[in-house]
């Protein structure tokens, strides 16, 4: 139920509230509530559409959650929306003690309350009530039958999410400027190799079996090597066909005069340097962005080798500024950049600077592994941006 007499509310701790999954038409009326923030350009129709679209994902299809915070003593159906959010279940890598173990986890998103509900403590009581549902939620069939960890991604600073536990991670990324298709080469060594990749290929390179494996035996090694649990959301395909589902939406409901979205990413095949992509589209063309979802490349055994997937680097990023040229796109970002990723950036411009975001997009972990015996502290592998939800 949308109205309500703002006088007569329950105050946030009051032991009436409950957090329940929503019904259908409740889901629908929390996304007609939380519109006003995240409809963007979009009108109300067309965000529910969207928004139902990136539902029927595989990656949310049996994943995703709707949640509200009600008063229990109001009936099904006539219940107020005091607070809501999304929480999607993701499978997850463990590694511990030089053993590597398949887990799920959950990510959180959406988390809304209506403006004329503000300051009564809502959004705080509902998120100390998910973090407890949310350790048992959906695990019935997991071996340890609960979630070690979650994660979700602030766009209003550390300080908020941190008060229940999920604690501020490493919130970096470098942007590069679009530029246009001037030269063959534009410049940069190694641009003739450049391949465009498609969604299969981004399949096939960077979410196929050979290179979960790779991880596996990465984060077993270093478990062995160092103490303390390493964890990392599974690059699984759903994951960019749930990030693309949403470019592809925009772009046939706001750009049918643009051919489709169809290069998800580039590679130098030679120096096996893969990387998949994904264009947002924000409030306004300011914001428009292409985000680099995700890299896979070997690490170097000399300095040869590096200069080698350095200059790929290099080259596969000039290609991504092209994208975002041809998209109208502000910039092209990619998160947390390895030392050898931010050596490519400076090759295409000496000023580039690594951002540490204070404010948005900030990665934030919830960590119980300790009441499992797994220590008080976590490494997050692999944040970047395709974990985002
Ligand atoms: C952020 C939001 C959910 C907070 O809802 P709320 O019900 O007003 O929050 P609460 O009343 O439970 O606040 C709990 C505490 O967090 C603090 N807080 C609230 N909003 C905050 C914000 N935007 N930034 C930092 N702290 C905030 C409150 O001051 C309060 O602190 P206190 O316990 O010391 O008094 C709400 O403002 C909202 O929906 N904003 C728009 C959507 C949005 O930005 N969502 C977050 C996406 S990551």
């Amino acid at each position: 139920m949308i109205a309500a007499d703002v006088t007569a509310l329950p105050p946030g701790d009051s032991p009436d509230l409950i957090l329940v999954p929503a019904t259908p038409e409740e889901r629908i009326a929390s996304l007609k509530l939380n519109s006003v923030a995240w409809a963007g350009p979009l009108d109300l129709k067309t965000y529910i559409a969207r928004e139902d679209h990136l539902f029927s994902q595989r990656l949310t299809r049996d994943g995703l959650t709707c949640w509200i915070l009600v008063d229990r003593t109001q009936p099904e159906g006539q219940r107020t929306i005091l607070s809501s959010c999304e929480s999607y279940r993701k499978k997850a890598l463990l590694a511990h003690d030089g053993q590597v173990e398949d887990v799920a986890t959950h990510g959180i998103g959406s988390v809304y309350c209506r403006p004329e509900f503000r300051g009564k403590g809502y959004a705080k009581r509902m998120l100390e009530e998910l973090s407890r549902h949310l350790d048992t939620w959906k695990m019935e069939k997991e071996p340890r039958k609960r979630a070690l960890f979650t994660i979700l991604f602030s766009d209003i600073g550390k300080h908020f999410y941190a008060q229940f536990g999920w604690r501020a991670f490493m919130s970096s990324h470098m942007g590069l400027k679009p530029i246009a298709d001037g030269s063959h080469t534009n410049g940069v060594p190694g641009s003739a190799q450049i391949r465009d990749l498609f969604a299969e290929d981004v399949h096939t390179h960077i979410c196929s079996d050979k290179v979960l494996t790779q991880l596996r035996d990465q984060m077993r090694a270093e478990s062995q090597k160092r103490p303390g649990a390493k964890i990392a959301i599974t690059p699984d395909f759903d994951h960019f066909v749930w990030h693309w589902a949403r470019e592809e939406f925009f772009s046939e409901t706001m750009l049918p005069d643009h051919a489709p979205p169809v290069i998800k990413g580039a590679c130098d095949d030679q120096a096996r340097v893969y990387c998949a992509w994904n264009r947002v589209f924000g409030d306004d063309p300011s914001a428009n962005v292409l985000y680099i979802l995700r890299w896979v490349y070997d690490d170097p055994t000399s300095p040869q080798e590096e200069e080698v997937i350095v200059h790929a680097m290099a080259a596969i990023l000039r290609r991504a500024q092209r994208e975002a040229q041809e998209w109208n796109l502000r910039s092209v970002e990619f998160w947390n950049p390895t030392p050898l990723l931010q050596k490519a950036a400076a090759l295409l411009d000496p000023d580039v600077q690594l951002v540490h975001r204070e404010k948005s997009s900030i990665s934030s972990l919830r960590w119980t592994g300790a009441e499992q015996g797994l220590g008080k502290d976590v490494e997050w592998w692999l944040n970047e941006k395709y974990t985002w939800c």
